[in-house]
C-alpha cells in the first residue's frame, strides 16, 4: 500500500490538512476557517480552542484511511498563545500578529531598539510576539504564574505541538519570530527577555525544523514545525543562497536564501531563520513581510460588499482599463517592510468623481504588486544582487492580472509552480526528510515544475509615473495615530 506525509497548514484564516505523494502531488485537502475576532479597531483576536477542534477536524478528515508515514506543521506566525501548564487551556485570547494593541508599549521599549535588531534581527514592531506576550501578562495579571511555569507562552506550532505529542517545544523558525531568540546563537536570550520583561520559565524548549518530536495518539510522528513563510521557501525548493520566494495570502512575504550567515538588513527588512534540518546548521533568511494584501480583497468582499467571493476582484478590475487615478495603501496595520510605521493608517488616494469600484478594485490588485516592489528594491540593495525572476505561490495567484501586474511593476518575469499549496508542502518536505521518506534535497527540487509565466508588458516612464504616484500616496498614511490615542 503506497503511504503518504500530511502536513497541516494553520493559517491566519483557516487550517488546513493536506496529504502529498512521494512526488509532491495532492492526494487530499481539508480546510476549515475559524473565526476573526475584532474587539476595538486595530485588535484582532483568535480562540486557540476553535483552532486545536479544527485542526482535529481537517486532520481526521484529509488522512482518514491514509497510510501516513510523517506529520508536518506549518503555521501563521507570532500569534501568541498563553495556556495554563495543569488544564492545558487557554487563559486568554490569542492575539494575531496583524493585532496593533502593543503600539504604545513598542514605542516606550525603543531604548532597547539597537538591542533587538542586533540579537533578535528584528525592528521593533506590534507584529512580533515578545511586546503581545508582555501585554497579555500585564494585562491579565499572569506574571506571577508565568514565572512559576504555571502559564506557557507558545505560537501556533507550539500549541499544536503541545496538543498532539504533550511537549512544550517550538521550532526555531517560530522562535525567530518573537523578539526573544538570539538569532546568532539560537537560544533565548536572558537580555532580550530582560528588556522585553518575559519570564524564561513560560518559553517553549528550541528545536531544529525537521526531526521526529513526537507522535500522534494514532501513533504517526510529528516530524517538522515550520513558521508558514519559511515552509513556503522550502516548498519552494530555495535551497541555495540568492534563491527567493513570494507568497501571496493574507499578507505576502518575499523571502531570500542568504546561507549560513544572518544578514542584518539596512533597508527596513527582518533577519529570519530559514529553516534547520536536524543537528545540521541553521539556514537564514531575509524577509520582506507586507501585513496586508489578501485580507484587502476579503476586506472588500466582507466589510464592503463590493464583490462575493474573492475571485470577482479580478472581473471587476477588468471592467476597466485602469486604475483611473486612484491608489489604495491598505496600512490597517500599520506598515510594515520597508517602512516599518505603526503609526500608519489605511488610504484611499487620486479620488474624483470619475472613480468607480471597478477602479478602486483595480487599484486593489496594484496595492500589492507595489508593496512587493517596495520590499524587492530593499532586496536587491541589501543583498547587493537584482532580483531576476520571482517564484510566486499562494492563494492570489489564482489572480491573472494580479500576476500580470507583478511582472510590469518588478520588471521582471514571474513564475508559478505547479504545487501553489508551497506552506504545506514544506512542513511535509521538511518532516519526509526528518523520517527517511524523502532522501535528500536533491530529491525535492527534482519535483518543482513550472505552471505558468508572466512577462513585463509596459514601458518604463508609465512604470516610473505609477510608482511616484504609489510612495506618494504612502506618505498619505504616515502621521496618522497620534501618540496619546489608544486607536
Ligand atoms: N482570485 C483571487 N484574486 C485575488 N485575491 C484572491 C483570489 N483568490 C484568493 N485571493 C485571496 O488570497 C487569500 C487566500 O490565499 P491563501 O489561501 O494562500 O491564504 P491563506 O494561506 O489562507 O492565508 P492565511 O494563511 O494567512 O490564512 C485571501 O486573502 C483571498 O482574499
Ligand atoms: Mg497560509
Amino acid at each position: 500500500m503506497p503511504h503518504y506525509v500530511a502536513a497541516i497548514d494553520q493559517g491566519t484564516t483557516s487550517s488546513r490538512c493536506i496529504v502529498f505523494d512521494q512526488a509532491g502531488h495532492i492526494i487530499s485537502v481539508a480546510q476549515r476557517e475559524h473565526r476573526q475576532i475584532f474587539p476595538k479597531p486595530g485588535w484582532v483576536e483568535h480562540d486557540a480552542d476553535e483552532i486545536w477542534q479544527a485542526v482535529q477536524g481537517v486532520l481526521a478528515e484529509a488522512a482518514t484511511g491514509l497510510d501516513i508515514a510523517a506529520l508536518g506543521i506549518t503555521n501563521q506566525r507570532e500569534t501568541t498563545v498563553l495556556w495554563d501548564r495543569a488544564t492545558g487551556r487557554p487563559v486568554c485570547p490569542a492575539v494575531v500578529w496583524q493585532d496593533t494593541r502593543t503600539d504604545a508599549l513598542t514605542r516606550a521599549l525603543a531604548e532597547h531598539e539597537g538591542l533587538f535588531k542586533e540579537k533578535a534581527g528584528l525592528p521593533l514592531a506590534t507584529y512580533f510576539s515578545g511586546p503581545k506576550i508582555r501585554w497579555l501578562l500585564d494585562e491579565y495579571d499572569l506574571r506571577d504564574r508565568a514565572e512559576r511555569g504555571e502559564v506557557l507562552f507558545g505560537t501556533m506550532d507550539s500549541w499544536l505541538l503541545w496538543n498532539l505529542t504533550g511537549r512544550h517545544i517550538t521550532d526555531v523558525t517560530n522562535a525567530s519570530r518573537t523578539m526573544l531568540m538570539n538569532i546568532h546563537t539560537l537560544a533565548w536570550d536572558d537580555e532580550l527577555l530582560a528588556a522585553m520583561g518575559v519570564p524564561r520559565a513560560m518559553l517553549p524548549e528550541i528545536r531544529p525544523s525537521a526531526e521526529v518530536y513526537g507522535h500522534t495518539a494514532d501513533g504517526v510522528p510529528v516530524a517538522s514545525a515550520l513558521g508558514d513563510q519559511q515552509a513556503a521557501l522550502f516548498g519552494q525548493t530555495c535551497f541555495a543562497p540568492g534563491e527567493t520566494k513570494s507568497t501571496y495570502g493574507s499578507g505576502s512575504f518575499l523571502l531570500m536564501n542568504t546561507g549560513q550567515e544572518p544578514v542584518v538588513s539596512k533597508h527596513g527588512l527582518l533577519t529570519t531563520v530559514g529553516y534547520q534540518i536536524g543537528d545540521g546548521p541553521a539556514t537564514y533568511a531575509l524577509e520582506g513581510a507586507i501585513a496586508v494584501t489578501g485580507s484587502l480583497v476579503q476586506w472588500l468582499r466582507d466589510n464592503l460588499g463590493l464583490i462575493s467571493s474573492a475571485a470577482e476582484i479580478e472581473t471587476l478590475a477588468k471592467t476597466v482599463d485602469d486604475n483611473g487615478g486612484c491608489y489604495f495603501v491598505p496600512a490597517f496595520s500599520g506598515l510594515f517592510a520597508p517602512h516599518w510605521r505603526s503609526d500608519a493608517r489605511g488610504v484611499i488616494a487620486g479620488l474624483t468623481g470619475f472613480v468607480n469600484k471597478g477602479h478602486i478594485a483595480r487599484a486593489v490588485l496594484e496595492a500589492t504588486a507595489w508593496q512587493t516592489r517596495e520590499v524587492v528594491d530593499a532586496m536587491n540593495a541589501d543583498s547587493g544582487l537584482d532580483l531576476t525572476t520571482l517564484r510566486a505561490d499562494g492563494g492570489m495567484t489564482a489572480d491573472n492580472l494580479l500576476m500580470q501586474t507583478l511582472a510590469d511593476v518588478l520588471n521582471v518575469p514571474v513564475i508559478r509552480p505547479m504545487v501553489a499549496e508551497t506552506t504545506a508542502l514544506g512542513a511535509a518536505y521538511a518532516a519526509g526528510l526528518a523520517t527517511g521518506y524523502w532522501p535528500d534535497l536533491d530529491t525535492l527540487r527534482a519535483n518543482w515544475h513550472k505552471a505558468a509565466e508572466w512577462r513585463p508588458a509596459i514601458d518604463e516612464p508609465a512604470r516610473e509615473r505609477e510608482y511616484r504616484n504609489w510612495k506618494k500616496a504612502v506618505a498619505r498614511t504616515l502621521d496618522w495615530v497620534e501618540q496619546e490615542v489608544e486607536h
